[in-house]
């Protein structure tokens, strides 16, 4: 049966239609609201690329999640701005750290919030990397002055996820319901279920963000996390943009050492990716949606080029389409409230 019997125009006459006939709807309850904690009292900074988003001291990350959870948003993913950095990235692991402070408050303060703690060593080590860094003696000292060539240092697998084990010990001791690491370290999943579960933690769960791409939309992100590399790039753990098939096998990998949740990151850029990881994973799936995806809407619409509520609803509802449940995005207060 074809024109006329069949019009689809029919039913996108009236909104009530369009809304009876819709595939994919957002809730608030799938959103996770980052958020950037930073030592000190009352401080609430902009981040210069990404408007409306703060590095928060603990007491305004308190005030923060409470207004994320009274828009309906559950869940909240923390990253922190240590007091000093070093290159066995202490502050990360630390128990007075600064995540650890904040998962303490944020839980002791809000009711039936979920907070989720990033595992990454970058933003605690003086270096900027993800991981422990060898280098060549000699540019040791002179890494930040000039820069080596890829040549002069290495990410240390191994040695890496001791520390990523304790951070994730250290942050569930702390009150952190799900563990999330970030880092792209081979084994890093197993050698940080080995420790929960020693530790204790057994329930848990982690959430692995198994297939990152080695991204150019993370820019802003380590504006506001200050987790830029000194030297190098992140080539040699984080993913090729280009690859799909390496991309099931590192969510493929994460599932047999444990993982409990999976995420693709970025998102938009990679909704095929998201699509496949679907098809052929039955674990919860997550996509980021990245602070560069972010400022890009904003920047656009700070020029009125684009109307950036429909953007923003547009791009979420975009990610859910193509499989993700649950969506880490910058904009879920702001989108909470348009559902509402
Ligand atoms: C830590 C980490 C990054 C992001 C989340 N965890 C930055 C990076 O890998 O450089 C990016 C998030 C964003 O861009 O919003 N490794």
């Amino acid at each position: 049966m074809a024109f006329p019997e069949n019009r689809l125009r029919r039913l996108r006459r009236t909104e009530t239609l369009r809304s009876l006939v819709r595939e994919t709807r957002l809730t608030p309850e799938n959103f996770v609201y980052p958020l950037f904690v930073c030592p000190g009292k009352g401080i609430r900074k902009e981040v210069r690329s990404m408007p409306g988003v703060f590095n928060l001291s603990v007491d305004e990350a308190v005030k923060e999640v409470r207004e994320t959870r009274k828009l309906g948003v559950l869940s909240v993913i923390l990253f922190g701005l240590p007091e000093s950095k070093d290159e066995v990235a202490t502050g990360a692991w630390a128990d007075d750290g600064i995540v650890q402070q904040a998962a303490r408050a944020i839980k002791s303060e809000v009711r039936d919030v979920i907070v989720m703690g990033d595992v990454c060593l970058c933003e605690y080590m003086s270096h900027g990397h993800c991981g422990i860094v060898a280098t060549a003696p000699q540019s040791l000292g002179a890494a930040a002055a000039a820069p080596p060539v890829t040549a002069d240092y290495e990410i240390l697998n191994d040695p890496s996820l001791e520390l990523l084990a304790r951070t994730s010990v250290s942050l569930a001791r702390s009150g952190v319901d799900i563990i999330a690491p970030s880092d792209m370290m081979d084994g890093r999943v197993g050698a940080i279920r080995a420790a929960l579960d020693k530790a204790g933690y057994e329930n848990t769960p982690i959430l692995s963000y198994a297939a990152k791409f080695a991204s150019g939309f993370y820019g802003p992100f380590r504006e506001a996390a200050d987790s830029t590399p000194h030297f190098g790039d992140r080539r040699s753990y984080q993913m090729d943009p280009a690859n799909m098939r390496e991309a099931m096998r590192e969510i493929a990998l994460d599932i047999e050492e444990g993982a409990d949740m999976i995420m693709v990151k970025p998102a938009l850029p990679y909704l095929d990716v998201i699509a496949a990881a679907r098809e052929r994973f039955d674990l919860p799936l997550a996509a980021y949606q990245v602070s560069g995806e972010f400022a890009m809407i904003e920047a656009a619409a700070r020029n009125n080029w684009i109307d950036r509520d429909r953007v923003m609803m547009e791009s979420l509802v975009s990610i859910r389409r193509a499989g993700a449940s649950i969506i880490l995005t910058y904009f879920a207060k702001d989108a909470a409230r348009l559902l509402a």
